[in-house]
């Protein structure tokens, strides 16, 4: 382990012997805390190949379980975001794409911060099941073309390990590491193609557009030196996604799409994402085709009617999503009110998503209890006109006061005097 370090230390390329006796020796605790930090410290400064850091991913993969999906017919494609707030684009690309015949096998995890994971928003839904045996998900895809279930085995023990100590040793922001450690973990589930929502932006946790592409380049590399044809889309995170955040009133959102309400930036991401993965699943041949189908199936139900059926397949109540205001709710709607006449300028993110935490939508620790009637919806985004009492948001709360979130609603908006244009949505395709 000393003669890896050094190497790596002083610029050289680590051969695969040299990286599978790393992953394996530490996943295995033979190799020490002490050595495992110098060396991501080493790949911190000198980073390292496509090369290595793809045999870098695949003996994350190989330290585990891995989701066999081979028993589902047609091409595997999963989609993957690097997170952003309000982002509940999961529950509208799933049916999309499975309503033109692909399957979707979708592994999700609960969330830890701001709002809960997919699964915990999906759980909004009263009765959904999201545990099951592999048997049974396999049968709700080849039956439905979509089953969403809880993460279950040992997916990339070494990445949880890594990511862990790397979480305290300042090695978090290293590029190959962070691409590394999110494709281990989507190459272990299972899926022949991988669509990545690269966020970029103040509420990313990449700001710059250079780094995100930078991200997003490295991702896509992995992919396709694994056999995983990997497409990255590069998307807007300067503000929340839609205008919903929170559980239910992201699923309520989800769901407005698939009936064909037109919330401009959540559909047109939600029709890009979904159309790379129909071309990655090789059901249509170009983009445009692609593009134009997903619509269609918005239009004539179809999508829908997709969201239905994976209601109902895992014992969901469906009425809550034919009429969404039986969709949890929380008891008060409290408005937090411009101060002054201007334009948005700015809306933080981050401060949206800790705002709706506060209001009890996320966790701050694990064994916090998620409410999943508890959110923010925003009445201005940046660019529109706002005058001086007009809301900004209103917070669905359970508590007729909730101080914190105000303030940090309050934090988060920015006013100006000139007009701002409306930011980009999808800023790159990295392919
Ligand atoms: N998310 C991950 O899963 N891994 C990283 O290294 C960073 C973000």
């Amino acid at each position: 382990m000393y003669d890896v370090i050094v190497k790596k230390r002083d610029g050289g390329i680590l051969t695969k012997e040299e990286i599978e006796y790393f992953v394996e020796g530490y996943t295995k605790g033979e190799i020490p805390d002490y050595q495992a930090s110098a060396l991501t410290m080493a790949i911190y400064f000198q980073g390292m190949t496509a090369e290595e850091t793809a045999t870098l991913t695949q003996a994350m993969v190989n330290s585990g379980e891995t989701i066999d999906l081979s028993a589902i017919e047609g091409k595997k494609v999963d989609k993957h975001s690097t997170g952003g707030v309000g982002d509940k684009v999961t529950f509208i690309v799933g049916p999309l794409v499975a309503s033109v015949g692909i399957p979707v096998a979708k592994m999700s995890g609960r969330g830890l911060g701001h709002t809960g994971g997919t699964l915990d928003k999906l759980e909004s839904i009263k009765g959904l099941e999201i545990e099951m045996t592999k048997e049974k998900f396999i049968e709700n895809v080849n039956k439905h073309k979509l089953a969403v279930a809880g993460q279950t085995g040992n997916l990339a023990p070494a990445d949880k390990k890594l990511y862990a100590l790397r979480d305290v040793t300042g090695t978090v922001n290293s590029l190959p590491l962070i691409a590394g450690s999110i494709m281990s973990k989507k190459i272990a589930s299972g899926a022949d193609s991988i669509v990545l929502d690269v966020k970029t932006g103040s509420g990313a946790f990449m700001k710059t557009l250079e780094d995100s592409e930078a991200l997003a380049r490295e991702m896509v590399d992995i992919g396709n030196n694994l056999g995983r044809n990997t497409v990255a889309v590069i998307s807007d995170m300067n503000q929340p996604l839609g205008y919903e955040v929170g559980n239910a009133n992201e699923i309520k959102e989800a769901a407005e799409i698939l009936k064909g309400k037109n919330v401009e930036d959540l559909r047109l991401l939600s029709l890009e994402i979904s159309s790379h993965m129909a071309v990655l699943a090789e059901v249509f041949p170009s983009y445009e085709e692609a593009y134009a189908a997903l619509e269609a199936n918005i239009e004539n139900g179809k999508a829908f009617q997709s969201l239905r059926t994976l209601v109902e397949s895992q014992g969901g109540d469906v009425a809550m999503i034919d009429d969404l205001n039986q969709l949890p709710k929380a008891a008060y709607e409290i408005e937090v009110k411009a101060d002054k006449d201007g334009y948005v300028s700015a809306i933080d993110a981050e401060s949206i998503g800790i705002a709706a935490m506060y209001l009890g939508a996320g966790r701050a620790t694990k064994d916090d209890q998620i409410n999943h009637g508890v959110g923010i919806s925003l009445k201005k985004k940046i660019g529109d006109p706002v005058k001086a009492g007009e809301a900004l948001v209103v917070l669905i709360s359970d508590d007729e006061e909730p101080v914190d979130s105000i303030s940090k609603v309050k934090e988060a908006y920015t006013i100006s005097d000139k007009q701002v244009e409306k930011p980009t949505l999808i800023h790159n395709i990295i392919k």
